[in-house]
């Protein structure tokens, strides 16, 4: 079944719902324990059931994998791990065949030191690609040129001993930033960005994207007046000097030029940072993402209040005309079951859904994949073994889908390249699609009215006060109000309601077109869609 768009008119990235993949993790075909592309296509189907409108995959270029895939070697090939080039054209067809748009992450701040690209670079001093990296000369009194750190610990620059100059890398060594400040750089990756959209992508994410410019002075960074004993090393100082530089938000411009010069693409922007920096990744002299990732639901403590005033203070962060985007779940961030519970599971996918904006969620959150235990020893992921001990390790949110209960859970017929974890038994897809109260049927449930109630697409956003655990707010259109009621506590709550109305579905998917008259019930993690029933909508 494919779900009719809510109001054709309105462009594709603002209507659909947006499904990460971590292609890793997804479904492997060949048995060698990592998903690949040939995995990915035989679940198409799966995912024109559940209703997403687009999804986005997680690099699957060439890598030699010392960051899964976030370190290309070749930008405009597909590793043999996933596949072939043949194969990410048959994916991308048939997910078109199914109304699937597809986005693609790119990685332009850095490459993988095996790159031909920076092989070169670092052959010599005099090679032509020399100054397409950002090499240095040792500081005054010897040692790196600056202060600055690598996210994933110890110094960002690495010395090279043949050409005797330091190389700048924002993340692991073995990921040397490309210089943006170099044309040829910024001209070579408009190709690259070409090259995919030829392809038939329909967006790009761009990985890192705040971090493309470094301070051509190579200032050294401010102390981080909030470090202390318990910060991640890496954040001892502010990042000033390296992150959102003026010169970064005209790169994403260029970017953005080379996206529109294929019709109905969108760009969407890793943008880490606080809400208060958001909206200038949106436009400045020139129109940037079309949507500048917000992790706000995954960043925010879970209570009605708070989540209230994050939601109000993001929504007013934007730029006028701009529109949002909500993200559920993330290769990077702990599991939303895990931070949450099952129960505050099902009330931030309704929040998810009902918001206004886009919502991206993460593989697996929508049948409850809790974080796996991987202990500090089997980590795969080099953030833990560079700056282990804050709890950074982000293999438990990379572990494979499951499809069902078998004892691979049907992701491989091999040895899973991670854990599966906890739960398989009832958190896999085959089980939950036999549910029909499950937290996947919610999730579709909760797609579907979103991409077929226009309120909850171009609607407006009318907050209300929310209180004793009770996050309220309503979609207006202008011949519709929906009240979103979601209880954040574990206890009942009772709301008094100005109007009656008629219940469209609640999380717990047992009550459907209930009549509620000036009294809400909520049960404890319950959350409602009730469709306001007056003559002042
Ligand atoms: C952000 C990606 O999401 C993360 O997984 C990666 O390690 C870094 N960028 C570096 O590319």
């Amino acid at each position: 079944m494919v779900h009719q768009r809510a109001d054709s008119r309105i462009e594709w990235w603002k209507c659909c719902s947006i499904y990460q993949i971590y292609p890793r993790s997804f479904q492997d075909s060949d048995g060698d324990g990592v998903g690949d592309l040939n995995g990915l296509l035989s679940r198409v189907d799966y995912l024109a059931w559940l209703g997403v409108g687009a999804v986005w995959l997680s690099p699957v270029c060439r890598s030699p994998m010392r960051d899964f895939g976030y370190d290309i070697s070749d930008y405009t090939d597909v590793d043999p791990l996933f596949g072939t080039l043949a194969d990410f054209d048959r994916l991308v067809e048939a997910l078109h065949e199914r109304n699937i748009k597809v986005i693609l992450d790119v990685v332009p701040n850095h490459t993988s030191d095996q790159h031909s690209w920076f092989v070169k670079s670092r052959s010599s001093r005099d090679d032509p690609k020399r100054n397409w990296y950002v090499w240095a000369d040792p500081g005054p009194h010897g040692g790196p040129p600056n202060n600055w750190l690598s996210r994933f610990g110890g110094s960002a620059w690495e010395w090279d001993a043949r050409t005797e100059q330091y190389y700048y890398h924002a993340f692991l060594r073995e990921q040397p930033d490309l210089n943006w400040h170099n044309p040829e750089v910024r001209s070579a990756f408009a190709d690259v960005l070409r090259f995919w959209l030829r392809r038939g992508v329909d967006g790009f994410r761009v990985d890192a994207s705040a971090v493309l410019a470094e301070d051509p002075l190579l200032r050294d960074e401010p102390p981080n007046p909030d470090f202390d004993s318990e910060t991640p090393p890496p954040e001892k100082f502010n990042r000033v000097f390296t992150d959102a530089r003026p010169e970064t938000m005209s790169y994403i411009e260029e970017m953005r030029a080379v996206v529109e010069e294929f019709s109905d693409r969108a760009l969407l922007g890793e943008v880490q940072g606080g809400i208060g920096r958001i909206g200038q990744f949106y436009d400045g002299e020139r129109p940037r993402f079309h949507l500048p990732l917000n992790f706000l639901l995954l960043d925010t403590d879970w209570h009605a209040a708070t989540l209230a005033a994050g939601i109000d203070q993001y929504i007013n962060a934007i730029p006028d005309g701009a529109w949002p985007v909500w993200i559920l779940g993330s290769h990077d961030k702990p599991r939303i079951a895990s931070q949450l519970g099952l129960a505050q599971a099902r009330i931030a996918a309704m929040l998810l859904f009902m918001l206004p904006g886009t919502p991206i969620f993460y593989a697996g959150d929508e049948i409850g994949m809790p974080n796996a235990m991987i202990s500090s020893e089997d980590a795969r992921d080099p953030f833990e073994a560079l700056v282990p001990g804050y709890g950074l390790n982000r293999d438990p949110e990379r572990a494979p889908m499951r499809w069902d209960s078998s004892e691979k859970a049907g992701f491989t017929t091999g040895e899973p390249w991670l854990p599966l974890g906890d739960h398989v038994e009832e958190r896999n897809v085959a089980s939950q699609q036999g549910d029909r109260r499950s937290l996947l049927s919610l999730y579709r449930q909760l797609i579907a009215l979103r991409q077929t109630e226009p309120a909850l697409v171009a609607g407006r956003f009318q907050p209300l006060r929310s209180e004793r655990g009770v996050l309220l707010f309503e979609r207006c259109s202008d011949d519709k109000r929906l009240l979103i009621a979601l209880n954040t506590r574990d206890s009942s709550r009772t709301c008094p309601l100005q109007s009656a109305g008629a219940l469209r579905l609640n999380t717990h998917l047992d009550r459907k077109d209930e009549r509620v008259e000036s009294q809400l019930h909520l049960r404890s993690n319950e959350g409602v869609v009730i469709e306001v029933l007056t003559s002042s909508a």
